[in-house]
């Protein structure tokens, strides 16, 4: 455990935000855990760095998780159970899994972070959630003083949603996070969301292996979403809301082309992203911040934004979806405030 004071969080937080802290404790071994936390009580917790919002300046301590390492824990014929150190680099250790032509997480390819932040929002894309191929997770209880493991029905998943943002927010620290995976023989790969299928029938592959599957989600990531190292942002800023089917009917009159995607026969999702186009914020800049020209869903910070314009942009978001569809955005993104 390494003990640094008044440093710079640029570096550690993919928006790009000049915060500071007075103390940043770099954890790189789990049996640290109990220690740092009694030491540095209160600390903020930062993995990836890629789906916060660092708005409160100073911040009095943060806790850098450095724990790493994949281990195979059993394997049959099937598939393999293995353990991944929550500060493990997410796409890391899904190319790991893709080169050991393991199944079940190349569609989360390219996702920022680490390991540990996975189950917290239950990580999702192109189909695929966390929560599909999740075995367990072990986390460090601040008030038991010791390590239980959770099994996925005591996580409580939903979108982008999990016991560890309501009962368990700030009751501990996620510390490792197992994975059943499928070996490549006895694994069909998800092919569900048509923007993925759409990509791969252009290329004319029509049973595509993990690894193609893998590289389609990266080229697809890559044409749509901003590389934080050269324009930062926290990914989709605002989660897709769910609506009331007859609040949807209303907009279809205004907007037939409104996309959407059914929940159950009361319910349908809306995207944000068509929300936010709608709105007329593809594409805008507003001094230090705008909306991706790309993906309006992401906010990005086009140098030295300060929080509170990030803040004002994301409020302004808000009012104009609001005013025009009767729709609250919600964000997806931790603000730290
Ligand atoms: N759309 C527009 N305008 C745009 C872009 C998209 O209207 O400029 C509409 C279209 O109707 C499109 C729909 O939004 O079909 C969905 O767009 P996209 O496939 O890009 O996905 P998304 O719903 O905007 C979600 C996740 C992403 C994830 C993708 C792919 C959320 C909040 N975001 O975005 O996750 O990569 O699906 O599965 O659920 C993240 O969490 O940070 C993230 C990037």
């Amino acid at each position: 455990m390494q003990v640094n004071k008044n440093v710079s969080l640029q570096a550690y937080n993919t928006f790009g935000i000049k915060t500071a802290c007075g103390e940043l404790v770099i954890l790189e071994s789990k049996a640290d855990i109990e220690k740092a936390f009694d030491l540095f009580p209160q600390s903020i917790i930062i993995g990836g760095g890629s789906n916060i919002l660092l708005a409160k300046n100073p911040i009095h301590s943060v806790i850098l998780n450095r724990i790493t390492g994949i281990k195979i824990i059993s394997e049959n014929d099937k598939g393999v159970q293995v353990s991944v150190g929550s500060g493990h680099n997410w796409h890391e250790f899904v190319r790991w899994a893709v080169s050991q032509n393991l199944g079940g997480i190349e569609n989360l390819s390219l996702i920022p972070g680490t390991v540990g932040a996975g189950p917290i929002q239950n990580i999702g894309a192109y189909g695929t959630e966390i929560k599909d191929v999740l075995e367990k997770v072990e986390f460090y209880d601040f008030e038991k003083r010791k390590f239980r493991s959770l099994l996925p029905e005591q996580c409580h998943f939903g979108y982008r949603d999990s016991v560890f943002k309501n009962h368990l927010k700030n009751k501990g620290f996620i510390s490792q996070v197992f994975f059943n995976l499928t070996k490549s023989s006895y694994y069909e790969v998800n092919l569900s969301y048509k923007g993925l299928t759409d990509y791969l029938n252009n290329l004319n592959i029509k049973s595509p292996t993990i690894t193609e599957v893998s590289n389609a989600v990266i080229s697809i990531r890559q044409s749509k979403l901003p590389d934080w190292k050269e324009l930062g942002n926290a990914g989709s800023f605002f989660k897709n809301p769910e609506i009331n089917i007859d609040l949807f009917k209303k907009i279809k009159q205004s907007y037939p082309e409104a996309p959407s995607y059914p929940i159950d026969s009361k319910t349908i999702k809306i995207p944000a992203a068509w929300l936010i186009e709608t709105c007329g914020f593809k594409g805008v800049q507003y001094g230090n911040v705008g909306c991706y020209l790309n993906q309006p869903l992401v906010i990005v910070n086009y140098g030295n934004a300060l929080p509170a314009e990030i803040i004002d942009l994301k409020n302004h978001i808000q009012n104009q979806v609001l005013d025009k569809f009767g729709i609250e955005l919600v964000p997806e993104v931790t603000i730290v405030q």
